[in-house]
């Protein structure tokens, strides 16, 4: 059985204020919630969240993880081993802004999935394509390599990855993929998982993100391959997020 999931990413948004506000909100809020609830602040926010969030369920992670082990001189990075000993339960790898921003390849990410398991972290592998290739009939094509790269790339065992399909197209747009849509290609991945390890796909929790909202969360849940969300505008929203995690029950 797998527990959804629902995580905020934040990206870089808030300040020391806004995340005591947010957070003070969220805690009570969420806490009747059978969902597995986190949230994803930017690096410097994390070790106020952590004390924050010490007396509650709510679980923390980060956006980003430098790839390479240990520590060393990477001028601006932080390891995995530090998002570790800070208590982060998560980490996203991959997600499409850092693809597309900051140039991070498929072998990029599959280096940072690696060393997040390594050290205990669960990754979170965002996958997605974008608009032109979806009109193009490519997103399965897109997404199947996004995610041959891990699974071909990291040598050791998976079952603590999380996979979000986000496509980009419906981030940040307010254009949500239908649920249909978004099934599909999860039905997809979850195919994918299954011709590598049966096991592993009935364990692998699959999230959607893209514009999701209240209005919207219960019926994306609902399809059979969902199993959460990973939200971006709508989790700087105590009162829109804790109705996303309420829609599960
Ligand atoms: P929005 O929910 O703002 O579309 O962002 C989705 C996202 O990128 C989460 O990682």
């Amino acid at each position: 059985m797998r527990r959804t999931l629902v995580a905020g990413n934040w990206k870089m948004h808030g300040n020391s204020r806004s995340v005591e506000q947010l957070l003070g909100e969220l805690k009570p809020s969420v806490a009747a919630s059978a969902a597995e609830v986190a949230v994803i602040p930017p690096y410097l926010y994390l070790s106020q969240a952590m004390s924050l969030l010490a007396d509650s369920d709510i679980a923390v992670g980060a956006q980003n993880v430098c790839k390479y082990r240990g520590e060393g001189a990477y001028t601006g990075e932080i390891s995995a081993g530090m998002l570790k000993e800070f208590g982060c339960r998560y980490v996203l790898v991959g997600h499409s802004e850092r693809r597309a921003l900051f140039g991070e390849t498929d072998e990029c990410v599959a280096e940072k999935l690696a060393v997040a398991l390594e050290q205990g972290l669960q990754p979170i592998l965002c996958v997605g394509e974008s608009l032109e290739q979806r009109s193009a009939g490519e997103t399965l094509r897109v997404v199947g390599r996004q995610l041959q790269a891990v699974l071909q790339g990291v040598n050791q065992p998976l079952d603590d990855m999380v996979v979000a399909y986000e496509p980009v197209w419906a981030i940040g747009t307010g254009e949500t993929a239908s649920p249909e849509q978004a099934q599909d290609v999860h039905a997809f991945i979850r195919q994918e998982l299954a011709t590598f390890d049966r096991g592993l796909s009935a364990k692998i929790r699959i999230l959607y993100g893209g514009s999701v909202k209240a209005a919207n969360a219960e019926e994306l849940f609902a399809q059979p391959d969902i199993d959460g969300g990973l939200v971006g505008g709508a989790s700087l929203d105590a009162s829109e997020f804790a109705a996303i995690c309420k829609v599960v029950n």
